[in-house]
């Protein structure tokens, strides 16, 4: 295939991979992102598959078998709920990748004399270490999330020493390779220090925070795979490397923002150990009772209402109660309820995690209602229905000080006149604190799992 060619369909590539991030930034086209962009990397691998004259055809068949089968599967089978681990399994694999792919090219180059020269020797050994530390950090997040190991933050003194010692060493092999020292092995102690450092900079992570770092970490990825790109003179790897390190980036810094919390807080806070303690505090202050109704009541209530806010949250998604909210949506609506969803964005366990569950239950946009649009409308509203939401509603954020995640912005359900909460006890949720909610007088529990509640109401209501 000639030069100019295949070089128009890696633009064309390239073209693809923008259009699919611009229809994966809004829910209703989503889908066609991931069509649009996997089209894309199709055309990408042929292209490279023909280019370099059919070799090793068979390594490349076996790779996508293999990588594909593995993807196809893992697609179908992964619950909502085991999203993030999935992610960050992808994220991580692509990071060890990129890191795979500098370890082979200072191989093939080393013979030549003088080699590499300084820009190509930079970008091997950063991408052999941003590549590594993205591969093993992400191997911890899953491990965190698929609970292999604890979410809590594993801490030591001298931590920070230990990994800034690390780093140091692993710095000076880079130096010396980019300085000239010949040495291949170099580059693998480099790599797995680099492995090993993912490793211990995850560790102190809580489990609540992993959706952060796994982002940070595709940013990673996207960085160490454009430097790939850089090695191998390859525009698309660079152009989609970076692509991902910068939607990465934004990511990061927008959970950040949504959490109110600062990015070094989140990789050195240790966020997650200190709740325990601050629970306890909470506890204290929670006091007062609990109010627990019927379902035959609430439905009453609901069916009464002028105005209804579904506030939904992480147990929405493990109750996969979506379909039966759009239910008792419409019938609401029916009897001329006003009817719409807050949405927190940091609600459930991933970026966008609500909106893709109520566009999967086909929930007409308009009612979706970002934090900003949703909470002055608190006011006006006769009943907050939060369904398996907690952190997200939890006023300490707004009221007390000792709180950890006081300063995050929340959904100010207690505006409304009446807040029903569903849930299945008193369980705090992913921060692991509690929650004054569950006992303001306004508020009133309805516990269960939320897809079994939100059946019972939505009989209930039928028959008023
Ligand atoms: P959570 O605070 O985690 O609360 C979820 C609640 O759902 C729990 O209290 C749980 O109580 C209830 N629940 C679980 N399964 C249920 C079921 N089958 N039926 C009914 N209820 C069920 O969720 P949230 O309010 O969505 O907040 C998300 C948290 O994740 C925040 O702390 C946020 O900072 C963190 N986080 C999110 C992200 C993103 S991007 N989404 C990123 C980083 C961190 P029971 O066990 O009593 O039922």
């Amino acid at each position: 295939m000639g030069y100019n060619l295949s070089n128009l369909l890696y633009l064309i590539t390239i073209v693809t991979f923008i259009l699919a991030l611009r229809f994966l930034s809004n829910p209703a086209h989503a889908r066609r992102g991931n069509q649009v962009g996997a089209i894309g990397m199709l055309l990408a691998i042929v292209v490279t598959w023909i280019k370099t004259g059919g070799t090793s055809w068979w390594a490349l068949v076996l790779g996508m078998a293999i990588g594909g089968g593995f993807g196809a599967v893992a697609a179908r089978r992964v619950k909502m709920t085991a999203m993030p681990q999935m992610v960050a399994l992808f994220n991580g694999v692509g990071g060890g990748a990129a890191a795979l792919i500098s370890l082979a090219e200072l191989h093939r180059i080393l013979p030549d004399p003088g080699r590499p020269k300084v820009d190509i020797g930079l970008a091997i050994v950063l991408s052999g270490l941003i590549g590594a530390i993205s591969f093993a950090g992400s191997m911890v997040a899953f491990a965190k999330l698929q609970e292999l190991i604890g979410g809590r933050p594993i801490t030591y003194v001298g931590q920070q020493f230990v990994n800034a010692a690390l780093f140091l060493a692993i710095a000076v092999a880079g130096a010396a390779l980019v300085a000239g020292v010949q040495d291949e092995w170099l580059l693998w102690v480099l790599t797995a220090g680099a492995a090993v450092f993912g490793v211990l900079f995850v560790l102190p992570i809580g489990g609540a925070d992993m959706p952060v770092v796994i982002s940070l970490l595709n940013a990673f990825t996207g960085l160490a795979v454009a430097l790939g790109g850089f090695e191998l003179e390859s525009n698309v790897l660079i152009v989609s490397g970076m692509l991902v390190g910068a939607s990465g980036t934004l990511l990061t810094l927008m959970m950040g923002r949504a959490m109110n919390r600062s990015i070094t807080n989140v990789l050195f806070g240790a966020f997650g150990q200190v709740s325990a303690s601050a629970a306890a505090v909470a506890a204290g202050d929670g006091g007062g009772s609990v109010r627990s109704a019927t379902a035959e009541d609430i439905a009453v209530m609901l069916a009464y209402a002028h105005k209804v806010v579904f506030v939904p949250g992480y147990g929405l998604a493990v109750a996969q109660a979506q379909h039966d909210v759009r239910q008792l949506a419409d019938l609401l609506e029916e009897k001329g309820v006003e009817v719409s969803y807050a949405i927190h964005p940091v609600a459930g366990r991933m970026p966008g995690h609500m909106n893709v569950l109520l566009a999967e239950a086909n929930v007409p946009y308009p009612q979706l209602k970002e934090m900003d649009e949703a909470n002055p409308e608190f006011a006006r509203t006769d009943v907050a229905v939060v369904v398996g939401a907690n952190d997200v509603v939890n006023p300490d954020a707004r009221n007390n000080q000792g709180s950890p995640i006081y300063g995050m912005p929340i959904l100010n359900v207690d505006d409304a006149q009446t807040v029903v909460v569903l849930k299945r006890s008193m369980n705090p949720g992913f921060a692991g604190i509690e929650n004054p909610l569950f006992y303001n007088p306004k508020t009133v529990m309805l516990f269960g799992d939320a897809k079994e509640s939100i059946v019972k109401l939505a009989q209930d209501v039928k028959t008023l």
